[in-house]
């Protein structure tokens, strides 16, 4: 209703500038053209008119200074290299690393080589890509149009043998690291072990809150020798938490993943299954994608994403998306 008013008044001011203008308009030329016909020059009054309108309205002029600084700021990042020129954001990474043993603080070789798998995953550049099924190809992401970039890179040595999923690695005062202003960075932490857990993550509800972000035990981070979890792809299923994903099997028997074209299956699956599977919940017989970077199989048997889960990651970077901090720095 406010914004029915509101047109109709600035509809109002508009017209009667506008006749104003038309008046003028039309009064020159007919007066110029009476002796020169070439004299006439067209113009536009849409300038004019806006800058009427603002003097007289200050929701407008809110509005447009929301708008010049939102144009501002997409150039910014354009220019920062957020917004890449073809729409890809660069996510910056910070990650974390709490230590006991030497083995757990990796190399920058290892945090590196974790960096170009996220990069290769999410951009559909991995060396197993061609072992999506036929079945599947149509509706594989490609490309999901995100980057990363390692920004930084902390280092703690702890006496702490064995962490679990209470975030007490993200605190300096239970021993952990504080986050990295994670409203617009990408903190990583990188712990000695969780038990039977590699990895977990906070979901973009949690944007920018102290714990948001991803947790994964040393031995599963990056290139590793802890087959068959070895190819970095504890942190790619996690990021897809991270990026609004849910587990395939919706984490319940033929539960709901929130993604139309993942087929519905009636839990995780393991290990390294063979094409087809057919644990399929009900109506048509066909394989399930347990080929899923979001299942639960060997880091060998995952290599896709779906075109819907593309679209629900695309969304939460969005300029109007609940992780859109991650494009300012
Ligand atoms: N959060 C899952 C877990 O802890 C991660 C599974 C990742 N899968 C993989 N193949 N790396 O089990
Ligand atoms: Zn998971
Ligand atoms: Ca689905």
């Amino acid at each position: 209703m406010k914004k029915l008013l509101l047109g109709a008044v600035v509809l109002g001011f508009m017209s009667a500038c506008n006749s104003d203008n038309m008046t003028n308009q039309n009064e020159n030329p007919a007066k110029e053209d009476a002796s020169s016909a070439s004299m006439f020059k067209r113009g536009c009054a849409s300038e004019e008119v806006r800058q009427e309108a603002l003097k007289n309205n200050a929701e407008l002029r809110q509005r447009f200074v929301k708008l010049e600084a939102n144009t501002e700021k997409f150039a910014n990042d354009l220019k920062m290299g957020k917004v890449l020129a073809d729409g890809t954001i660069e996510i910056p990474v910070i990650v974390n690393v709490l230590y006991r043993t030497s083995a757990e603080n990796i190399s920058d070789a290892q945090i590196q080589s974790q960096i170009n798998t996220l990069n290769a995953d999410y951009s559909a550049t991995n060396s197993d890509i061609n072992k999506i099924p036929a079945e599947f190809a149509s509706t594989a992401a490609g490309n999901i149009g995100v980057k990363f970039r390692l920004v930084t890179v902390n280092r703690k040595s702890t006496t702490v043998r064995s962490w679990r999923t209470n975030d007490a690695m993200k605190k300096t005062s239970t021993k952990g690291i504080d986050a990295t202003d994670p409203t617009h960075y990408f903190n990583i932490w990188v712990v000695s072990d969780m038990g039977g857990i590699l990895g977990y993550a906070t979901f973009p509800e949690s944007a920018g809150l102290w714990n948001d972000g991803v947790v994964i035990a040393a031995k599963y981070f990056g290139n590793t020798s802890s087959a068959p979890y070895d190819l970095g792809r504890t942190a790619t299923h996690e990021v897809g938490h991270y990026l609004n994903l849910r587990h395939i099997w919706g984490d319940a028997n033929c539960g709901n993943d929130l993604v139309t074209d993942t087929p519905t299956q009636t839990g995780a699956n393991y290990g390294k299954p063979t094409y087809p599977l057919y644990n399929t919940c009900t109506g048509v017989q066909r394989s399930v994608m347990f080929m899923n970077y979001m299942d639960y199989v060997d880091d060998a048997a995952m290599f896709m994403f779906s075109s819907g889960q593309k679209t629900r990651m695309q969304s939460v970077v969005a300029s109007t998306g609940a992780r859109a901090g991650l494009r300012l720095y």
